[in-house]
């Protein structure tokens, strides 16, 4: 493998204290445990969790994220995390873009690709994540949906380094449904196709695949061409299942 695996785990609205840091715990031993030089493992938990998973994890080399950032560096916007908070409590990627903040929180291309901005002016690696609805993969339109996405959602100056992109068709996550392997494989080369007209220096860049990955299902997902890892939701919920994922890489 040319490019270095990442297994990301989204919480999401999961985890009170003792849940997240006993959580944070488990994988920070298994990925101690297991020593692997040859992946990064990074768990995204929320706000009120990244600082202390952060201090639970510190040593082990765990990467922690958060799930999200405002596009804005400060100011008045109440409730909202901006992404130098998440940097200093730890943090050292961020989630942007996904499809259920897409779908409930009205984030448009536009709104994730300021975002993606923000995260760098912070310090952050933006994982922005793409995907297809259910009725959009019926009417054939899986690839252009992507293409669109990435158009509008990728900042002029993205890297390999600097940014990572998610592929998480809607109807997968949390479905226990799955793209078959080459239907993965398929909308990931398309996701690397385009990035490449967009930054000319496609092939380093880290393709995650999400949507009911889990410890059984990981190795063939991970195989499928192109993929470069994977973003991880219900299954990260449980140390053991999201190691298996991580080792499976
Ligand atoms: O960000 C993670 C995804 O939304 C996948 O969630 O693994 O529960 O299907 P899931």
């Amino acid at each position: 493998r040319t490019r270095r695996p990442l297994i990301a785990g989204n919480w999401k609205m999961n985890g009170l204290r003792a849940d997240g840091l006993a959580l944070a715990k488990g994988v920070a031993d298994g990925v101690k445990q297991a020593g692997w030089s040859d992946r990064d493992v990074l768990v995204c938990p929320p706000a009120t969790l990244v600082l202390a998973v952060a201090e639970a994890v510190k040593g082990s080399g765990v990467l922690v994220g958060g799930e999200n950032c405002h596009a804005k560096a400060n100011g008045a916007h109440t409730g909202e995390i901006a992404a130098e908070m998440l940097h200093d409590c730890g943090a050292t990627y961020v989630i942007v873009g996904h499809s259920e903040r897409r779908a409930d929180c009205g984030e448009t291309d536009a709104i994730v690709r300021a975002k993606a901005e923000a995260a760098w002016r912070a310090g952050l690696v933006p994982i922005v994540c793409i995907g297809e609805t259910l009725a959009e993969r019926e009417a054939g339109k899986t690839l252009s949906v992507l293409e669109t996405q990435l158009k509008g959602s990728v900042p002029a100056g993205s890297t390999a380094a600097n940014l990572v992109v998610a592929y998480e068709p809607v109807w997968a996550i949390g479905t226990g449904k799955t793209p078959t392997t080459p239907e993965v494989a398929a909308a990931h080369a398309h996701i690397r196709k385009v990035l490449g007209g967009l930054t000319g220096e496609a092939a380093q860049f880290r393709l995650l695949y999400g949507g009911s990955v889990k410890g059984s299902n990981a190795a063939e997902l991970l195989a499928a061409g192109d993929v470069d890892g994977a973003l991880v939701g219900g299954a990260s919920l449980k140390a053991d299942e999201f190691l298996a994922i991580a080792k499976a890489a």
